[in-house]
């Protein structure tokens, strides 16, 4: 049977359309012939209290890396699928070849399925990481079935796919890289890793309308999803859970991209803070929170008069809409005009910030910028803003506290309904606001 196949969202349709009436994307339904084979009644199964079933201790595999068994909630589980998406060129081959190393050295056989590079190739990179396990086989192949058959009797701990666009199952008649191919890749994967106890990971590639046929259409059929993410420019890598069956999501992993592979950041706060210890006009630390755990960054604002009618809004790492709430806000409640100024913020290291304890920092950075006045030095800030400028309480305030305590900073600015309830209140080092007023009048103006 031929359906029409929406490459981006995998909306199927009878006719062909010009325009996916799903995801709006234009020219993206294809036409796939599938299988029309009938699949199998499964064997039935007699339902099972669920007293009787028995739990078995969890095994995980480390993987070496701390920050990647952290993201996964501890290592990887046995019999589980596992998809790692991110940009081309990011580091995923790199990632999982190192791993494969780990867990061939620790537990046991691992297949690296490529469909992408050569054998030589994937040889080059492990020659760069230093990876010479004999217990590593790789297998050059795109038809997965074939892959599947060579696979020994004696099962791999570890089998990865690089990457699920690439291989095809023989059934199917659509090419390599479509939506049927990639879901039905998947599926039998599953089978597999289901039935054999063997993790799988696949490795997918995102690109810049989101995702071709990849990871999204496949997200609720594996047990855990990481995104691979960072700047082209930069050196560090962040690793993200956006669905765990075997952990919480939002823990995120740093790793720095070195010359010798992908090396664990523990520390990610003191590789986020800039080294400079003075105080400058427009830079405020913010403590923040990634998933669970606590981080401080910099954030940096430029408010400058403008030469324009419409003055310009520029945000890296945060975002434009809310920036531009806050400076409307802070025009509102502080009387500080904008309106003819030009306003650049920049999260320092390349960071993602969409949290709303950001808010009084960013509020902060723009007041200090604008009135040329720097706040007192090692001072950290975290709180959200509301529109009519009241600081509302946080998630984690202790937890943020603490990492900056640690780091060497000896003020805070929160709010105060977070203030109330934390166990140790000392006043000189713990400033509670109720609104921003408060904030800008103890520490700019
Ligand atoms: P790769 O793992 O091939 O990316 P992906 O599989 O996500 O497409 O990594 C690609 C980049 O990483 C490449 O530009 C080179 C760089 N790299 C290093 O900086 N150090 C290393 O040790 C290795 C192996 C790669
Ligand atoms: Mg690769």
């Amino acid at each position: 049977m031929t359906r029409f196949v929406c490459q981006q969202c995998g909306y199927q349709n009878l006719k062909w359309l010009g325009r996916c009436p799903n995801c709006g994307g234009w020219g993206t339904l294809v036409e796939e012939k599938g299988s029309a084979k009938q699949k199998k009644s499964p064997a039935v199964q007699r339902p099972v209290s669920l007293q009787e079933i028995e739990q078995n201790v969890e095994t995980r595999f480390k993987t070496g890396l701390s920050e990647l068994d952290q993201v996964l909630g501890g290592g990887l589980v046995p019999g589980s699928l596992v998809l790692l998406g991110g940009d081309p060129g990011i580091g995923k081959s790199t990632l999982l070849l190192q791993v494969a190393d780990y867990l061939a050295q620790n537990y046991g056989p691992v297949y690296y399925l490529s469909g992408e590079e050569s054998n030589q190739q994937i040889k080059l990179r492990a020659e760069r990481l230093g990876v010479s396990t004999p217990e590593i086989f790789l297998i050059s192949e795109t038809n997965l079935a074939a892959a599947l058959e060579v696979l020994p009797e004696e099962r791999p701990v570890l089998l990865v796919v690089d990457s699920i666009q690439t291989i095809f199952w023989p059934d199917l008649t659509s090419a390599p890289g479509s939506v049927s191919q990639v879901r039905e890749c998947t599926v039998r994967l599953l089978e597999f890793a289901k039935k054999e106890g063997v993790c799988v990971i696949l490795i997918g590639h995102v690109t810049k309308e989101g995702m071709l046929a990849g990871p999204r259409v496949l997200e609720h059929l594996v047990d855990t999803v990481l995104y691979f993410e960072g700047e082209r420019g930069a050196s560090f890598r962040i690793l993200r859970a956006v669905k765990n069956r075997f952990g919480s999501t939002n823990e995120i992993g740093v790793f720095e991209m070195t010359s010798q592979g992908l090396r664990p950041v523990t520390n990610p706060s003191a590789f986020f803070l800039s080294e400079v210890t003075e105080t400058v006009a427009g830079a405020v630390v913010c403590a923040t929170i990634e998933g669970t755990r606590p981080i401080l960054v910099e954030v940096q604002a430029l408010v400058t008069r403008t030469p324009l009618a419409t003055p310009r809004r520029t945000s890296v790492g945060f975002d434009p809409q809310r920036l531009a709430m806050l400076a409307a806000i802070l025009e509102k409640k502080a009387g500080l005009s904008f309106y003819d100024q030009d306003i650049y913020l920049n999260v320092v290291g390349g960071l993602k910030l969409n949290e709303p304890g950001v808010d009084l920092a960013v509020v902060l950075a723009l007041a200090s910028s604008r009135l040329e006045r720097g706040l007192p030095p090692k001072t950290v800030v975290f709180g959200e803003v509301g529109l009519t400028g009241e600081v509302r309480p946080v998630a984690m305030a202790e937890n943020r506290l603490r990492e900056a305590f640690r780091l060497g900073f000896h003020k805070a600015c929160l709010p105060e309904g977070n203030r109330q309830n934390l166990p140790n209140k000392s006043p000189n080092k713990l400033v509670g606001v109720h609104n921003l007023q408060e904030a800008l009048e103890e520490f700019v103006l």
